[in-house]
């Protein structure tokens, strides 16, 4: 008995010592479990076979188009809806030149309750099992996003925060610099996610991108964003939606980052931006390996010194 309880407190002590803490070790020794060479990446863009036409934006309207997709048929939605806040994107308070912001950004006319829930309510039906989706919103209808997430369905998985730098100035109040992004899949046991970072964070800080004196429409997200919710959430020859294409920046970043989408616009005056922002970018420019998104050896060691026995073992 006592010989017993003695081996188990030697043994309790032994595995403390193998789990002793050691800071960056974990992170020196990770690495993304599925990740793909660019020629990988590559064929799989080329051998995707979808049941839908693919890589192309329809400038009709979303809810009406999303009724004519098959069951589970897309891995990713990438969603930024009209906020409701009648932003036309030409208020002298955005300091836009008006000349440069394309006419016609469509705001909603009906209830933002019961559209967000129409097109939110669309979506479970569409996705795949191991499909997501990123669902952006600014804070003042963030309320009827959330609901209608839940009564849609989805499981809401991340509440993420996208800071950028700065917001419009106010006199009697913060100034916003954040919108909310909202994780969500269609099966908590089975959605897909790339872990390619060892310490993803949930507030991500990234500038709004700016394309000084080239016609958009006013509400573009940044690349990077969107890249990052590309790279997390699919796979090359992976099929992404865009319900609300606006200038087109999902299509873009899919076709950089080997992946096929379809899009919806109900504004065609952004065909011309759509046709003229795709033609810029080649298939497949932007892919990398995710293993070489993870920080070199040279910085950790730099970051964490005593690391270097490690290495060197
Ligand atoms: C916030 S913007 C999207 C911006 C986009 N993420 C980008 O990076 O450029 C929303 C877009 O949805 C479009 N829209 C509004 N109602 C729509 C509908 N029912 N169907 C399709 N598009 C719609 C608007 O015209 C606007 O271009």
């Amino acid at each position: 008995m006592g010989n017993d309880s003695g081996k188990r407190e030697a043994g309790t002590r032994s595995r403390k010592k193998r789990r002793k803490y050691v800071a960056g070790l974990a992170q020196l020794h990770f690495q993304v479990e599925d990740d793909w060479s660019k020629e990988e990446a590559c064929q799989l863009y080329k051998d995707a076979v979808h049941p839908v036409d693919t890589d192309n934006i329809l400038y009709v309207d979303a809810i009406q188009a999303m009724k004519e997709l098959p069951d589970a048929c897309i891995d990713l939605v990438i969603a930024d809806p009209p906020f409701g806040i009648d932003f036309r994107g030409k208020e002298s308070q955005y300091n836009r030149d008006p000349g440069l912001v394309e006419d016609g950004y469509v705001e909603i006319d009906e209830n933002y309750e019961s559209f967000t829930s129409r097109w939110i309510g669309a979506l479970p039906r569409i996705i795949k099992d191991t499909g997501s989706a990123y669902l952006v919103s600014g804070w003042t209808n963030l309320k009827d996003i959330l609901i209608a997430i839940e009564e849609s369905g989805l499981h809401l998985i991340n509440h993420l925060i996208w800071k950028y730098q700065f917001g419009v100035f106010t006199k009697r109040k913060f100034v916003s610099s954040h919108y909310h992004i909202l994780f969500v899949v269609k099966d908590e046991q089975q959605y897909f996610f790339n872990k390619y970072e060892y310490y993803p964070e949930d507030v991500w800080i990234i500038p709004r991108t700016y394309m000084a004196g080239q016609k958009k429409n006013g509400t573009k997200l940044p690349e990077t964003l969107l890249c990052r919710f590309l790279n997390f959430s699919t796979k090359p020859g992976d099929l992404v939606l865009d319900p609300f294409m606006g200038n087109g920046t999902t299509a873009v970043c899919a076709k950089g980052l080997y992946r096929h989408y379809v899009g919806y616009e109900i504004n065609d005056n952004m065909a011309g931006i759509h046709d003229n922002n795709l033609s810029k970018v080649k298939i497949g420019e932007f892919y990398r390996p995710l293993n070489e998104y993870l920080p070199s050896t040279e910085d950790l060691l730099e970051k964490y010194p005593h690391l270097r026995k490690h290495v060197e073992n």
